[in-house]
């Protein structure tokens, strides 16, 4: 009965929010949707269920609990050094086009990450061009992330020369992104769930801490999805926690198995 009645919360979930339930673990869906029952002081899934449908604030809410947007400059810095040190440089001896993208980019850091590094990797090399492509489900993230404003709290991976070279003090203590950062990244809404990539022809995708919510099925699909999107050589960087299924680990060679760093098998 209670299975029957969880069952219609993730319908409801699918209908309302445009979350796809059946790709994500069901332990992780129990634990978030119990934990907004709490909030609303409700215990029984067809109460819940009533408010979803009918309370867009609780729509909101969920939907915030589900896309766990937790992130920050220079999350897992050894990735980025990595990153910057061996594969920018190695895709630069190939060609003068850099494509990334950052799938699942939350409120932005990760790519401001990226194009900052590549903003002071381009000092070395004038003559590259790169394009951040930075994605994410959550329109809020999303936002938060185009807007590109930051407490100084958050910038406490950052040296003070970088901060001053790359953001603005605002009126309220803030920090804004400058444009030349900004210039490099491509914000747009996109699920990993909908089979299809922002882009082709990518020289790295990262795409970290965000399908430890995934199904093993659902993870094996996007490394699937993935492959074929990358140019030759590509590199996919998953979270230091991640790792590649046994079904799709023949499309890829580790470039780095600690950084969790892998590289498209030549054709
Ligand atoms: C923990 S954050 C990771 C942010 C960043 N990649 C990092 O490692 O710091 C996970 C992000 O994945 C996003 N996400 C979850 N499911 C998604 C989906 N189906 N498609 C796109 N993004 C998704 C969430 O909205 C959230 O912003």
């Amino acid at each position: 009965m209670e299975n029957r009645e969880f069952q219609s919360v993730l319908r409801t979930i699918e209908s309302k929010i445009g979350i796809q339930c059946a790709n994500y673990k069901p332990d992780y869906l129990q634990r978030r949707i119990q934990s907004r029952m709490r909030m609303n002081k409700m215990d029984s899934y067809p109460e819940y269920n009533s408010k979803l449908i009918s309370d867009t604030n609780e729509q909101e809410a969920l939907r915030n609990a589900l896309t766990i947007n937790v992130t920050k400059f220079w999350r897992d810095r050894e990735v980025f050094d990595l990153i910057k040190r061996e594969v920018i440089p190695e895709i630069k001896r190939r060609k003068q086009r850099i494509r990334i993208w950052s799938a699942g980019c939350a409120t932005g850091e990760e790519p401001y990450t990226l194009a900052l590094m590549c903003h002071e990797a381009k000092v070395l090399y004038p003559d590259v061009q790169i394009t951040i492509f930075a994605s994410d489900i959550d329109r809020e993230a999303l936002k938060k992330a185009e807007m590109g404003i930051y407490q100084k709290k958050a910038l406490e991976n950052l040296s003070e020369p970088q901060i001053r070279r790359h953001f603005e003090e605002q009126d309220d203590g803030s920090y804004q992104v400058k444009q030349h950062l900004k210039d490099l990244v491509k914000f747009s809404r996109h699920d990993l769930m909908s089979g299809r990539t922002v882009t082709q022809y990518l020289d790295v995708i990262l795409c970290r801490n965000v399908t430890i919510y995934f199904t093993e099925k659902q993870k094996d699909e996007l490394a699937r999805l993935f492959a074929p999107a990358l140019s030759e050589g590509g590199y996919y960087v998953m979270g230091k926690t991640e790792y590649m299924g046994r079904d799709v680990e023949h499309l890829y060679d580790p470039f780095n198995s600690i950084q969790k760093i892998y590289r498209k098998k030549s054709a």
